[in-house]
């Protein structure tokens, strides 16, 4: 294990770390249940002061566009425990060295492209489709966000990259949800509150799935291209690491960058898509909406670009998903000067959590927020919901970058596997919830497969 990996392992779960401050909460039965009864008592602004430190915990609609939009520069990123997963890539950093990283970006993830990614994904989910009749024959039990999780990085290297994935899968991805599962930090950390002399093997686990990690962007590299494309992502980002022009393109950057595709872009996605097939597992008459809306849109040929602008309840359904279950239920920053916020002193260094889960399960911006109904996403309902109610992919100019790019991913895997596979759900029902870094189910999320004809 590198000295590298061994100085990471732990600071997810440092004392300075919110994840670790706030772990009891996340460690409770039923986090998000505690989340909502707080927020319901407290109001909106909740101030938390814990040792030396305050925590303002956001969810009203007006304190967000506050801080994610009209005083954005006064909000910093704040990814301290995170640091071993993203270094000091575009999602983590501000000022200009954000905007010099975003900026030749951008164009990669343009809605223009997607045209031009489609077939890609296709291979991908079509490779997917092709493992899954194999499980469905021999009655195995699978575990859904292995699925989705491989698949979304097979995505993401072919689009993104022009490499099928150079590592596995499921070792890698297992190893990083050990790392953000902030509870893991939490039992370690204790450990060594209490004395124990076990630290050193406790430490194991979330050093050795940092070691892992640390790795990948360098697969990455050294993978053969699989199209031989001229214009990709990834040599973009090598061209401007050649470019004395391009100063702030260091090759840290670059592996930096390629990390946070590999998580930011492939653990929400799959999230997405495992709670989207538990969701419909519990509602089949939506699973056959899904069908009936593929077989009529693209039939038995490949859904176009235009099929998928045309497969609205799809989208609806995926909407949804991502409003019940946003894998990025908290998004932090620390305020950079004074402010005030809902008549709260707001002072620099204090740190603010805003919940986009909170947002969607208030029954002031959401009609009976707790049911599942895509129908609140059919085409024309943006123009009656509330400006900031709905933020699965942040807001403001921190806006996700790959949003667009995860739906057409979402909506393509979702109407290609419903129409060939009945996936249902074996697991408890509801599914819990564990909070850790993002929105999991704490058991996973069993399935067995049965392959339509
Ligand atoms: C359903 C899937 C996804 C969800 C729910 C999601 C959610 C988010 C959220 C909430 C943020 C803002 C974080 C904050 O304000 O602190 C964000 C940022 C970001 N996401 Fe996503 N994301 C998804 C998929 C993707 C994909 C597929 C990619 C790329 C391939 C991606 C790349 C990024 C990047 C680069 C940022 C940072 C943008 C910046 O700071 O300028 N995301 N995402």
């Amino acid at each position: 294990m590198t000295p590298e990996a061994r100085a990471y392992s732990q600071t997810l779960g440092e004392e300075h770390s919110i994840w670790f401050k706030i772990s009891p909460f996340l460690s409770a039965d039923d986090p998000m249940g505690v989340l909502m009864k707080l927020l319901r008592r407290r109001g909106g602004c909740v101030p938390i002061t814990m040792r030396e430190e305050k925590i303002y915990l956001l969810s009203e609609i007006a304190h967000i566009r506050h801080v994610l939009v009209d005083h954005v520069d006064n909000y910093a990123k704040y990814f301290d425990g995170l640091k071993p997963i993203f270094g000091k890539a575009m999602i983590t950093v501000d000022g200009v060295l954000w905007q010099k990283v975003r900026k030749p970006q951008q164009p990669y993830f343009h809605p223009h492209v997607y045209a031009d990614y489609l077939p890609y994904l296709l291979i991908a989910v079509r490779a997917r489709m092709d493992q899954w009749a194999k499980l469905a024959a021999a009655g195995e039990t699978v575990e859904a966000l292995e699925q989705t999780w491989s698949l979304a990085a097979d995505m993401i290297c072919r689009a993104l990259f022009d490499r099928e994935v150079p590592f596995n899968p499921t070792a890698v991805f297992s190893a990083v949800k050990a790392y953000t599962d902030v509870a893991n930090h939490r039992s370690v950390r204790l450990k060594k509150v209490a004395g124990g002399l076990q630290e050193v093997s406790a430490d194991e686990a979330p050093a050795q799935a940092i070691g892992a990690w640390l790795t990948l962007p360098e697969a990455v590299i050294g993978a053969p291209p699989w199209q031989a494309r001229e214009n990709t992502l990834l040599k973009m980002m090598q061209s401007a690491e050649a470019d004395p022009d391009m100063p702030a393109w260091d090759h840290q950057q670059v592996m930096d960058e390629i990390k946070q595709y590999l998580w930011a872009g492939t653990e929400t996605t799959a999230l997405t898509l495992g709670w989207a097939l538990y969701l419909l597992s519990q509602h089949p008459e939506v699973a056959e909406g899904i069908r009936r809306e593929g077989e009529q849109v693209y039939g038995d040929r490949d859904p176009t670009p235009e099929d998928i602008e045309r497969l609205s309840y799809t989208r609806s359904v995926m909407l949804e998903t991502l409003r019940l279950y946003p894998p990025a239920w908290a998004l932090i920053r620390t305020a950079v000067a004074d402010d005030e916020i809902a008549g709260h002193k707001v002072k620099a260094g204090d740190r603010i959590v805003l919940s986009p889960y909170a947002v969607h399960h208030d029954a002031r911006y959401w009609d009976e927020p707790e049911a599942f109904r895509p129908e609140r996403f059919a085409p024309g309902s943006m123009q009656k919901r509330a400006k900031y109610s709905y933020l699965p992919f942040g807001a403001g100019k921190r806006f996700c970058l790959g949003g667009q790019l995860a739906q057409v991913e979402v909506v393509l895997a979702l109407t290609l596997l419903l129409r060939r596979f009945r996936p249902r759900y074996i697991g408890q029902v509801p599914a819990p919830i564990a909070a850790s870094v993002t929105l999991m189910p704490r058991f996973g999320l069993p399935f067995k497969l049965e392959q339509l004809s």
